[in-house]
């Protein structure tokens, strides 16, 4: 298995180690858990100058599970009000541009009380009960791209991203919203721009790559203000998640048009992207270990503790921040007020003080609570959508192509850290 190889083997942690530097280079991009064992073992809450100043001057890196849950729960950890909403007035709003103005509503970027008012609005309307409605709508739309596959050139030249795990994550959102499917691959393309001002790792921008993310974040926007318009002023034709965010009130209050609209952009670039890379990342953990392929196409029941493993083993988020809110000590270190602590999940998923034998993929492994989809009052909005896609995909995958198998290739990961996923995974199918 080339991606297997044990890497990190040169690599010095000292007072000069950037992991982010180290984390870009092709090999650790590709495997990056021996990188985390190793500053794990080093300095499992670690001190490191923040390159060119990004997120904050100084950085904290932490890598154990029980450190980073801690930090997760901890009210003394806030996200800091990074994009400075409290200077901005209803003058000055309009003289900024569309990125920056849905920064000051999107739920990820808040603390309370901004924090609490978006995210009740939206745990109203992203329930248990949603995710169970859009239960038929996920297995049609599977079902859909089997039928694809089987009877499409795709079967002797098969690449799961682009023939299930994107249309299939896309496909739900566009169920969603109620939007045209037509529109899925424009979202996606604005969003995946937008998302890039999310990562620390590939955070270098020229002047050309900002003018395409400032572009595409205008363009987003203003797709999405025309949606909602349209639902708001014909409010009987839709019965979808964006029309419930019209119509959700918490007493007297409710969303503005413009917080829906950042809203939407920012689910967006969630929901397409991670069950993706849930599914993808899912698939290939099987594929490397062909006793767990077979121990879960003879018996799909166990889909579910599976899925939690696939989070474990190989998240689609490598990292989420906070920052704190006053001096507080995480593993024994005092870290000052208003510093930026990156909380390494994907190393906190491979803690052997957690999980016994945490690089082995056991999908049968009991108790497993991964970090995958953080913690506290930020833990994931769609975690239930994600991981019923992924229940879905996979399991729908096994059972059609029971004999598909990796091809002899090298297969790369993107180099970010905020999501985690393949550039592609061809597969023969054997059928
Ligand atoms: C399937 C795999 C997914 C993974 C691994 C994932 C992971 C994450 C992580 C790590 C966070 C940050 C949590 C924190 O900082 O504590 C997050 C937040 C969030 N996710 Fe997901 N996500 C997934 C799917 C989705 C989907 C499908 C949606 C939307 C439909 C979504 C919407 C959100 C939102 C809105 C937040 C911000 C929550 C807040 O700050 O209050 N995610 N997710």
């Amino acid at each position: 298995m080339k991606n297997n190889v044990e890497t990190a083997k040169n690599i010095i942690i000292n007072e000069d180690f950037n992991l982010f530097k180290v984390l870009s280079s092709r090999e650790n991009t590709n495997n990056p858990y021996p990188v985390y064992k190793k500053l794990r073992e080093y300095d499992p809450v670690f001190y490191m100058k923040s390159p060119m100043g990004f997120l904050s001057e100084d950085l904290w890196i932490v890598t154990k599970y029980d450190h980073i849950s801690s930090v997760l729960i901890n009210k003394k950890f806030g996200r800091g009000n990074r994009f400075g909403k409290s200077k901005i007035t209803a003058q000055n709003y309009s003289k900024l541009n569309a990125l920056t103005q849905m920064r000051q509503h999107w739920v990820n970027f808040l603390d309370p009380p901004d924090h609490t008012r978006i995210r009740s609005f939206l745990n109203k309307v992203m329930s248990v009960k949603l995710t169970a409605n859009l239960k038929p709508n996920i297995e049609s739309i599977a079902k859909y791209l089997i039928d694809k596959i089987r009877s499409g050139d795709a079967k002797d030249d098969f690449e799961l991203i682009r023939d299930f795990s994107y249309p299939l994550a896309t496909l739900t959102v566009a169920e969603m919203y109620g939007t045209p499917k037509e529109d899925r691959d424009i979202l996606d393309k604005w969003g995946s721009q937008v998302v890039r001002t999310l990562d620390v790792v590939t955070s270098q921008y020229t002047q050309e790559d900002l003018q395409l993310i400032y572009k595409s974040a205008e363009e987003i926007k203003d797709y999405f203000r025309k949606v909602v318009e349209e639902r708001a002023a014909n409010p009987e034709k839709y019965d979808d998640l964006i029309s419930k965010l019209l119509t959700v009130r918490d007493n007297d209050d409710k969303l503005s048009v413009e917080e829906i609209t950042s809203t939407l952009v920012l689910l967006t670039m969630d929901a397409h992207e991670a069950p993706k890379n849930l599914i993808t990342n899912g698939i290939y953990a099987l594929l490397r270990n062909p006793d767990q392929f077979d121990k879960l196409k003879n018996n799909p029941a166990l889909i579910e503790s599976a899925v939690d493993e696939f989070l474990r083993y190989d998240s689609p988020a490598q990292f989420t921040g906070r920052r704190t809110n006053e001096d507080e000590i995480v593993g024994g270190k005092e870290i000052k007020k208003g510093i930026q602590i990156i909380c390494m999940l994907g190393a906190g998923n491979r803690d052997p003080e957690k999980f016994e034998n945490p690089d082995t993929l056991d999908i049968e492994r009991k108790n497993v609570i991964p970090l995958s989809f953080g913690g506290g009052i930020h833990y994931c909005a769609g975690a239930g959508l994600g991981r019923l896609e992924a229940e879905i995909g996979i399991n729908s995958l096994l059972e059609n192509f029971p004999e598909m198998k990796l091809k002899d290739k090298e297969y790369n990961y993107h180099a970010s850290l905020h999501s985690r996923g393949l550039e592609s995974l061809e597969l023969s199918l054997n059928i």
